[in-house]
């Protein structure tokens, strides 16, 4: 495996591949690599030739007051983990290469991006189709692979790919967990020991909630029987727990087909976000 940071030196591997009639998917991380990226980057595999990885702590997408500064860094830990998992690129692009002085360009997506970590991080996903999109425009992928953990960046990426006609398709892939139910996270190696064991109720709480909208009960009473009770097991604040449709993130008041439970919710100082299809009984 190749590990760049300059985008020039990047420009030159990407030449090669292309005139060699090669396929390229793309997997972007911010590092501290575990299972859930590593399903990324199994997927690429199975799509394209060659598979890049990115790892870049994108200083646009963290707000004043989050944690860009202790979130997780283990360069060496995730190249190694990246290598044995058949990468054939890292790039790990410094701030400067990817924002140089001058760099005045935002992409915002309206919409999809306004509500639910839109409002509770406000200008988080700027900062994420800003990057994303340089992250596309450099290497030209044919594919780039994102994980369903985080929904409304998944719905936000596909919204600006497709705005945008850039040719690149955006495959989505389930989340991966922990034997216990806990969404694989960087975020989780900041949780104390009984935070983590009671995590993996955010889960268990957002299974039953959707269990019991599939079944058609009152959408509204479900929510906020779903926050209480969150509440009493010891999460909060709670930010969201929300029933939304999927490409466009609005709310929607009974079960539909394609309708998602959403949710973010604080476990001490440590932000946990999960989210879950929702199947009808009766379908
Ligand atoms: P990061 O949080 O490192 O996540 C990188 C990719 O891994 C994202 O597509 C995310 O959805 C996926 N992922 C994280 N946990 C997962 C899990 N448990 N199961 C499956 N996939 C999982 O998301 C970002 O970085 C950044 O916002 C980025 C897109 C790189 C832009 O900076």
């Amino acid at each position: 495996m190749q590990i760049v940071r300059e985008s020039i030196d990047l420009a030159a591997v990407l030449t090669g591949w292309r005139a060699a009639g090669e396929t390229i998917a793309l997997v972007p991380t911010m590092g501290a690599l575990h299972a859930g990226h590593m399903a990324l980057i199994d997927k690429a595999r199975t799509r394209a030739d060659r598979v890049i990885a990115t790892i870049f702590v994108n200083p646009l997408q963290f707000g004043i007051g989050e944690d860009l500064d202790r979130y997780p860094r283990q360069e060496q830990e995730d190249a190694a983990k990246l290598e044995a998992a058949g990468a054939n690129l890292l790039w790990m692009p410094s701030v400067a290469d990817l924002y140089p002085r001058g760099f005045a360009t935002t992409v915002s997506v309206a919409g999809v991006s306004e509500q639910w970590e839109g409002a509770h991080r406000p200008g988080h996903f700027d900062g994420v189709a800003t990057v994303v999109a340089k992250l596309f425009l450099t290497t030209m992928p044919d594919f780039a692979i994102f994980g369903e953990k985080d929904f409304q960046q998944l719905a936000v990426i596909r919204r600006m790919t497709a705005d945008l006609g850039i040719p690149i398709e955006v495959i989505g892939l389930p989340t991966v967990r922990d034997g216990d139910g806990l969404a694989l996270s960087s975020r989780n190696a900041l949780l104390s020991p009984e935070h983590r064991e009671l995590a993996a109720t955010l889960a268990r709480r957002l299974r039953e909630a959707a269990g019991a909208i599939g079944d058609g009960g009152n959408v509204d009473a479900i929510l906020e029987r779903t926050i209480t009770a969150l509440e009493a097991d010891g999460f909060g604040p709670i930010d969201y727990v929300a029933y939304v449709e999927s490409d466009s993130l609005e709310p929607i008041e009974r079960y539909r087909d394609g309708g998602r439970l959403i949710a973010a919710v604080f476990l001490g100082d440590v932000r946990l976000i999960d989210n879950r299809s929702v199947i009808s009984a009766t379908a």
